[in-house]
């Protein structure tokens, strides 16, 4: 067994001034499960136990190449010396914003904001202050972060089918009954019912909040034959399409999930890969639409743009356009898949991958779901177990199926063998607990 000693005195001495002994409360596993990082390195990181992890997780995306990468570092240093944030602007906005543009064609403007909570908080309000009309729709398994408007979800465990469409409640104590009214929840992959909910509420809706690849969900991916048909009903009805990429986002493609799926948003958010780490955020989007800002729609902050993000964005994004980093996130994840197939296979345990293999969600039924109301049919009990073995042996995957495991460029040859003997052992230890025949 892993000694979590050091982690969990690190626990009661932090719960004394730290909510749930944490930052944030996705940090905290338990208590005596909370983890202390120590340090961490490329794919690798230790606990204050000296515990060593292969990590998928990876911040849930921000490490794309890995955890004190050199180069975005190094960068980030010389950005330090440009001195911060000055209340004035500073020449690389234009740069960084510029290089943006070039990799997605739909950010024709581009505005920073410090996190993917503050990117998607805009683009929601440039969409209302744009369309006029506050209403609208995100999609059942969906996150867009951590504000009143966005902090509604469909509880699926709770969900029975055929006894209509599952509930939706707030996701936290504080969030205002009523914000329900402005919102619309629809399925993944089902235009019919998006078709419904536009026709009749269409005259009030302002947006559609959308992840192509549902990050926080598994990575259930929509198919393109639906993202086209969504592009085409907002069109049609006047509502303002948002593609949210924080995790798609320099990750699936140089140019997003928008480009794996050849749609153009009207606005799109990025966060997590874009600065591998460092707090940059960004709302981007048409022309048309991106020049109400400054002109009736309210942006901007005390940290947007700061030296040392900006530095760390611009290096983080060159190195994205200009090697081949995501051709081999891309391809360790398809290898990963091949080997965890071969494992699963040969134990004859019914499994599919979904999303993209950079960020892939990993199901234990044939076939992966098509939206969060199908995920209750696969057997996320067998995941979550299993998550606990694979952290005693040093694999850091997500303990909710939920999360899809991710990739950056510095996991390498090694990490992949280590992962998949260690994914075998971890396997029949789950089969042997869950007495699996
Ligand atoms: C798709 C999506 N949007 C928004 C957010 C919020 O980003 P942040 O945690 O940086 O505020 C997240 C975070 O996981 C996300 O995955």
């Amino acid at each position: 067994m892993r000694s979590l000693t050091k982690s969990n005195a690190q626990f009661k001495k932090a719960l004394k001034k730290l909510p749930l002994g944490v930052a944030s409360n996705f940090r905290y596993w338990g208590d005596d499960k909370t983890i202390y990082v120590k340090q961490g390195k490329g794919a690798r990181f230790s606990d204050l136990d000296d515990n060593q992890y292969i990590d998928y997780r990876m911040g849930y995306g921000p490490g794309i190449l890995g955890y004190a990468d050199d180069r975005v570092d190094a960068a980030a240093i010389e950005g330090m010396k440009v001195g911060g944030v000055f209340a004035l602007a500073t020449e690389l906005e234009y740069t960084v914003a510029n290089r943006i543009s070039q990799m997605v064609p739909a950010a024709e403007l581009v505005r920073f904001s410090n996190s993917g909570t503050e990117a998607v908080m805009a683009a929601l309000r440039i969409a209302r202050g744009y369309t006029g009309k506050d209403s609208y729709i995100i999609i059942e398994g969906g996150y867009h972060g951590l504000f009143d408007a966005a902090l509604w979800y469909t509880p699926m465990e709770d969900w029975v089918e055929g006894q209509g469409d599952p509930e939706l409640v707030p996701y936290s104590d504080g969030v205002p009954q009523m914000l329900k009214k402005l919102i619309h929840t629809v399925p993944l992959n089902d235009a019919n019912k998006l078709e419904d909910v536009l026709k009749k509420h269409g005259s009030d809706i302002g947006a559609l909040l959308i992840e192509p690849i549902m990050g926080n969900c598994c990575s259930i991916a929509a198919n393109a034959e639906y993202i086209h048909q969504v592009r085409e009903l907002c069109d049609h009805y006047g509502v303002v399409m948002i593609i949210d990429e924080v995790k798609t986002g320099f990750r699936v493609a140089k140019g997003g999930v928008q480009e794996l799926y050849g749609v153009k948003a009207d606005l799109c958010t990025f966060a997590k890969a874009v600065a591998n780490g460092y707090p940059i955020s960004i709302v981007a989007g048409r022309e048309e639409i991106m020049r109400k800002v400054g002109n009736g729609i309210a942006h901007g902050g005390t940290y947007t743009a700061h030296s040392v993000s900006l530095a760390a964005a611009n290096k983080t994004l060159e190195i994205l356009d200009e090697t081949s980093a995501l051709e081999d996130i891309a391809n360790f994840g398809l290898d990963m898949q091949k080997g965890i197939s071969e494992i699963l296979d040969s134990r004859n345990i019914a499994h599919s991958f979904s999303g993209h293999p950079s960020m892939g969600g990993l199901f234990f039924n044939e076939h992966p779901p098509v939206n969060y109301r199908s995920w209750k049919k696969s057997d996320y009990s067998f995941y979550d177990t299993m998550a606990q073995h694979l952290h005693e042996l040093g694999i850091l995957c997500e303990p909710d199926s939920r999360e899809p495991w991710f990739i950056s460029a510095a996991h390498d040859k090694s990490c992949l063998v280590e992962t998949l003997n260690k994914f075998e052992k971890a396997v029949d230890q789950t089969c042997e607990q869950l007495k699996v025949a």
